[in-house]
């Protein structure tokens, strides 16, 4: 339908990508010249610059899936056991709570910011609810407090899903550095990656530990023995463990994006107050907005009015070399979570929201390009009409 539209020998504008240097390259080469691609020392040392970071403990894992189930793992969850947490976010989330036999409770978002939406969350509290996992949406950290609050009064573990928020600013320091436990995700997508990863930061250093463990197929201390390039042939285990440490190849290129932080996150909120700036005036979307001096984007989602076709616009932005995506699909659609619970904001939303391209290596003129083409469409629809 929108062939016409289609651009000769023009660029994809990609929604997402790493964006990796010579620095990294240099790094893996290192590592492959070490013969050693395990656990071992790049593994300490990713852990302790993350440390420094957050100012408290962090522990690496193979990806932020892992990190999520290792969390409630550690803090006890059991079969039957249930976890609050939005419909509307990755199945990641939803993954790793079914991982332990636990239920993953789906609760509705704030219209604001598709952050969960805290006084929904209070309605389904029940007997069997032991954690609350805030997935902070987009870098946004949502309701913070009143989530605190209700973990306080009704004696639930906080697991934070942070996967999109690294590097966002909560009470004057970096999500992570403060709240019960926080995890991150280092995929190539993520504002960092170490090509997969994650990790766990908290001040609980009884669960960090017993992380350390479960990673490692739940070997007592071995993490300690690894870090030095060393195994530990003498050990035991007491419960079910995984495969879910993180390699020394990922960790050579976690150390330099990290090192990278600041100009990833100031290019990533300077894109997005543009993406604003333009697309404010478009009377046929509304936009999620945001503090990004704060906020650091991981994706940048509009609001399409009701009467307006998504697939439409994907088709046209697809013809004009743009992709765009859709964070997400809501988890209680979903055959394996089905479920009768009603969630009105989700439900009005979930067909209307739209990620457009957010990544570092984009600039201000392909910002003005994708939004441009975006009013382009609207023009053209409004003319239909
Ligand atoms: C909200 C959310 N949670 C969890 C994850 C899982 O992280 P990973 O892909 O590293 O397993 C992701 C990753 O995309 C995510 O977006």
């Amino acid at each position: 339908m929108f062939r016409k539209f289609a651009l000769k020998n023009k660029r994809t504008i990609r929604l997402s990508k790493s964006s990796l240097s010579f620095r990294e390259q240099k790094a893996i080469e290192k590592v492959i010249k070490n013969e050693f691609l395990g656990m071992g020392n790049y593994v300490k040392q990713f852990e302790d610059s993350l440390t420094n970071f957050f100012k408290r403990d962090a522990v690496c894992v193979v990806n932020g899936t892992a990190a999520l189930h290792l969390a409630l793992q550690a803090c006890g969850l059991k079969k039957g056991d249930e976890v609050l947490v939005q419909s509307i976010t990755y199945l990641a989330s939803f993954q790793a709570i079914s991982a332990l036999g636990a239920i993953p409770i789906a609760c509705d978002v704030n219209l604001n910011s598709l952050t969960l939406d805290v006084k929904d969350a209070r309605q389904k509290i029940t007997s069997r609810t032991k954690a609350i996992m805030p997935v902070h949406y987009g870098g946004s950290v949502g309701e913070y407090d009143e989530i605190y609050e209700l973990a306080k009064k009704f004696n639930l573990r906080v697991i934070e899903d942070a996967a999109h928020a690294f590097g966002t600013i909560n009470k004057n320091q970096f999500v992570g550095s403060i709240g019960d436990i926080v995890c991150f995700s280092f995929d190539g997508i993520k504002n960092i990656t170490s090509g997969e990863g994650g990790c766990i930061v908290s001040s609980d250093k009884k669960i960090l530990e017993r992380i350390k463990d479960l990673r490692l197929l739940g070997v007592i201390n071995d993490s300690e023995a690894r870090y030095s390039g060393k195994r530990s042939w003498e050990f035991d285990v007491k419960e079910q463990g995984w495969r879910y440490h993180m390699s020394d190849l990922m960790a050579a290129i976690g150390i330099i994006q990290l090192s990278k932080i600041k100009k990833f996150s100031q290019k990533r909120q300077k894109l997005a107050k543009r993406y604003d700036e333009i697309l404010s005036k478009n009377p046929y979307i509304s936009l999620f907005k945001k503090d990004y001096d704060k906020v650091v984007p991981h994706i940048y989602p509009i609001l399409l009015n009701k009467d307006i076709k998504r697939q439409e616009l994907q088709e046209f932005l697809i013809h004009k070399g743009i992709q765009t995506g859709i964070h997400y699909k809501p988890n209680h659609h979903l055959t394996y979570y089905k479920s009768k619970n009603k969630l009105p904001n989700t439900e009005a939303i979930h067909e209307r929201i739209l990620t457009l391209p957010l990544h570092y290596d984009l600039s201000l003129r392909d910002i003005k390009y994708i939004s441009n083409s975006i009013n382009n469409f609207f023009d053209l629809f409004k003319k239909d009409k």
